[in-house]
């Protein structure tokens, strides 16, 4: 990571209107009409920034985005369902824009006292907001500039795109980073820089390709990697076990062998699974039986969670260290009869004794959905992309604009 994070602290927000970028990309419950927000863990998780905002009397204007709308306005992208639970959250009143920028969202800024707040649209509802071409990025920056008088960063789960309201509007007027950044920064600095030992790394989820350039990165800062969940199939037919029709990335196997290769030379300790859950398809009502990788997974099989011995192994990894990360789950954890495995070392989590952090998105949903004690793990992170990002060590964009001197 590069230079220090500018914080609230050195930033004058109080008595001024404050542009905060959120991440609220939030999965939504469809009922008919009615429409919710089916897990509000980000929405919760800005609140602190949100809370210390309005304490010194700030008027607070949020910018957000929902899904993947390609820069057109659409009903269901809507971040209306967001304004209303966050109203709920914050126990009071808001302003939604019904707009991007423009007249609208200047109406609706223009109401606003001391300690208010109002959401505009979803801004990936403007081409702008996601083009390559900084030019395009930078005409939307410069008006959402003209609404407010300082901007913050608070969308963690967003800091690894260059999108013009997490980098070109950061660096258009004073900013600093909001309290969920910089603890997530925190977090991330202290398990790369000075990990307590032993630190092991848990990856899983589908793909390979994906959590390659993590292992490349971890593997001179951690004593051992753990492997599960589909990537794991990878791994094991690398290393000539049969795997039946598992989920295997061929075009990664040479990549894979050299990783291992590299685990063995470094020291690092690397656990793949010896016994795998195995089904002929992806439902809850399939037959299931439990192999040894050894034995080879039979034809038209395919291994959708870690097996028992692979699972206990797992968790004793886990619970022996000092330090765990964990990204990806180790089965189709959503469907009951492949939840165990993820279930089992998301519960070894929780007795970690020293620092536990998991990544977001599938890993965090896992937690949520299977009812772990959230509040024994050390940090739960609200960004999916963008931890994996921050353990591949890469300098990510949305940060890099909140570093080092005002400009
Ligand atoms: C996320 O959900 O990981 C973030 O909100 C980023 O969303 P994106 O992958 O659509 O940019």
């Amino acid at each position: 990571m590069a230079g220090a994070l500018r914080t609230l602290d050195g930033l004058d927000y109080a008595d001024r209107t404050v542009l905060l970028r959120s991440d609220f990309n939030v999965p939504l419950n469809r009922d008919g009409d009615r429409v919710t927000v089916a897990d509000d863990q980000r929405i919760r998780a800005a609140l602190p920034t949100i809370s210390r905002l309005r304490e010194k009397g700030a008027r607070v204007v949020i910018l957000a985005h929902l899904g993947r709308p390609k820069g057109q306005p659409s009903d269901e992208l809507s971040l209306r369902p967001v304004a209303g639970r966050l109203s709920e959250l914050i126990e009071a009143p808001m302003l939604m824009a019904p707009a991007v920028s423009g007249p609208a969202a200047q109406a609706v800024v223009a109401q606003l006292g001391p300690g208010d707040v109002a959401l505009l649209e979803n801004v990936r509802f403007d081409p702008r907001e996601t083009s390559k071409d900084p030019v395009e990025r930078q005409s939307l920056a410069r008006e959402w500039a003209e609404l407010g008088d300082v901007y913050v960063g608070d969308g963690f789960g967003v800091v690894h795109r260059a999108q013009a309201s997490v980098t070109e509007l950061a660096t258009d007027l004073p900013s600093a980073a909001g309290l969920l950044v910089e603890r997530e920064v925190a977090v991330f600095d202290k398990i790369l820089s000075n990990p307590l030992r032993p630190f092991t790394v848990v990856l899983g989820g589908a793909k390979v390709a994906d959590k390659l350039p993590v292992v490349a990165n971890l593997l001179p800062k951690v004593d051992r990697i753990v492997i599960g969940g589909g990537m794991c199939f990878t791994f094991l037919a690398a290393q000539g076990h049969a795997v039946g029709s598992s989920l295997v990335e061929s075009e990664q196997v040479d990549a894979v062998r050299s990783a291992m290769a590299q685990a063995e030379e470094q020291g690092v300790e690397l656990l793949l699974p010896t016994d795998v859950v195995i089904a002929q398809k992806i439902s809850a009502e399939a037959p299931t039986e439990v192999v040894a990788v050894a034995d080879g997974i039979p034809d038209g099989w395919m291994g959708l969670d870690i097996g028992p011995a692979t699972s206990a192994a797992f968790a004793k990894a886990v619970e022996e260290s000092a330090t765990v990360a964990w990204n990806g789950p180790m089965g189709v954890f959503e469907l009951t009869p492949f939840a165990a495995g993820t279930r089992t070392v998301a519960e070894a989590l929780t007795r970690v004794e020293g620092t536990s952090v998991v990544g977001g998105g599938d890993s965090a949903a896992a937690i949520h959905k299977l009812g772990i004690d959230a509040s024994k793990i050390t940090h739960i992170s609200t960004g999916g992309g963008a931890s994996l990002e921050l353990l591949e060590g890469k300098h990510l964009p949305g940060l890099a604009v909140l570093e080092g001197p005002q400009s």
